[in-house]
This record gives C-alpha cells, structure tokens and sequence, in this order.
C-alpha cells in the first residue's frame, strides 16, 4: 500500500501550487492529479454541485489506486472535504487559507483574504475566522475572473493586472499589510500581487503546510512511500491537449 499514488485534485490548475509543494517534499511518492478543467471555476457553483464533482472525481482517483486524497482546492475543501471524509474510507487531507498565520503576522492590524466567492461564503471559513481572528480586521475580497486567466496560463497580461488591482488596492487603501491566497490559483499570480502591493506586504499561502501535512497523514497511517522514484500522472475532465499545454508551462515556472 505504500507505493500506491496520492490522488490530487482541484478544479483546474490551480493545484499545481500545491502538487509542487508535496512533490518537491516526498520524491518517492507517486502523484496523480486530476485538473476537472471541464467544470472550472468551481468559485461561483452552489455547494451541492462541488460536492458531486468531488465525489466523481474521489471515485476516479480511488479507481486508480489512492491511498489518500489532497483537495487541493480551497472552494472544493469548504464545500466538501467533511462530506468526502464521511463517504470514503481513505484519509484526505484538506486547504485552510492562511488566517492563522496572517494574524500572527500582522502588524497593522488589518489583513486581506482574496479567495473565491464560495469560499469565502462557506461555513467552514466562517468558523475559521471565528476562531483565529481576534481582534484583527480580517477584509475578505472575492476575485471572479481570476481563475480563468490562470487556466489560460496568462499571470501576467494587462488584463489580469487590471483586474487584479481592483481587488488588491482596496485592501491596500484599508491599511493591510498580509494578504491571505486563499485560493489555489493565486500563488501562481504571487509576482503580479507583489508588483501591486509592494515590498512590505506579506502574501501567504499554504501549499507547504498542506505538503506537510499530507507527509504527517501517511506516516501516521503508515502509508508513507520511502523508496522508488516517485513522479506525476496528469489527468482531466477538460481539453486534455490544452490543458497539458498549460500544465507544462506552470510546472516548469514553478
Ligand atoms: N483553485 C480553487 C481554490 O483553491 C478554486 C478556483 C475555482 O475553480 O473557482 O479555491
């Protein structure tokens, strides 16, 4: 069972930020991603239908051998992860947007979370800024159409910064000095945040924090692999031949 694949999945790409991450950390671990590129965004569908995308897509990372499941999506984790982990019998392991340490972090005070819309309206965030905001001003910014100029591979364009610097400067002209990448696309736009926000505003995300999470969860439950050469196998629900094209661009950039 060691040497059985960890499924990955997100609604597209964007989990590439993730997949790098544990892959870059567990070396021998065999990864199969699946991008569900055919039903992206995931940010702007009701809850219902991001549960039965993720089921499907668990049901064909299982099929495949599995033994344990990265959601690595923040809209598809608030929607589903407790719904997946009730259903399955294999371990998953989960987003959670970088609040915690964004409190930790800030000095004014004031902290901007950029995600998806469902994201941000799902329950689970609610009780994740209940419990670590504190006294912190936390300002939450849903970004529609972002995810779709990563899906194309576009991080840099005018377009995308445009678009961008609507959604960052608020945040910005409201004092804030962290920025939460609650969404998985997100640190692939880290350089044109940056741009925008300068050099002495914090952007966090927490795709090591899940890599190390996945390795606790297989060594915990003695899944871990410590041999073999490990590697990636790429899958999709979109337009296979596009979607690799933009795997390959964003893999190697990263
Ligand atoms: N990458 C996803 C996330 O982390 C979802 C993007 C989308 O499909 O809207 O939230």
């Amino acid at each position: 069972m060691t040497a059985a694949p960890i499924g990955v999945f997100d609604s597209g790409v964007g989990g590439l930020s993730v997949l790098r991450e544990i892959r870059r950390k567990l070396p021998a671990e065999r990864l199969i991603y699946f991008a569900d590129s055919g039903h992206c965004p995931y940010g702007g569908k009701p809850q219902a239908q991001i549960q039965q995308r993720s089921m499907v897509i668990t049901d064909e990372l299982l099929a495949a051998g599995a033994k344990l499941i990265v959601v690595a999506c923040n809209t598809a984790t608030i929607a589903a992860v407790e719904h997946l982990r009730a259903t399955y019998p294999v371990p998953f392991v989960g987003m959670e947007p970088a609040v915690k340490p964004a409190v930790a972090a800030t000095r004014s005070g004031v902290v901007g979370v950029l995600a998806t819309g469902a994201a941000l309206g799902g329950q689970k965030f609610h009780h994740l800024l209940q419990q670590h905001a504190r006294d912190v001003r936390m300002i939450t910014q849903p970004c529609p159409g972002l995810v779709e100029h990563v899906e194309r591979g576009d991080v840099s364009s005018p377009e995308l910064r445009s678009l961008l610097r609507g959604y960052v400067q608020p945040l910005l002209d409201a004092g804030a000095d962290v920025l939460v990448l609650g969404c998985t696309h997100y640190p692939f736009l880290r350089a044109a945040i940056a741009e925008i926000a300068g050099p002495h505003v914090l952007l966090l995300d927490t795709g090591e924090a899940v890599a190390r999470q996945t390795q606790r969860v297989l060594e915990r439950e003695g899944l871990l692999a410590t041999q073999g050469e490990g590697g990636v196998e790429w899958r999709s629900s979109g337009d296979v031949v596009a979607v690799q094209s933009v795997i390959d661009r964003l893999w190697s950039a990263g």
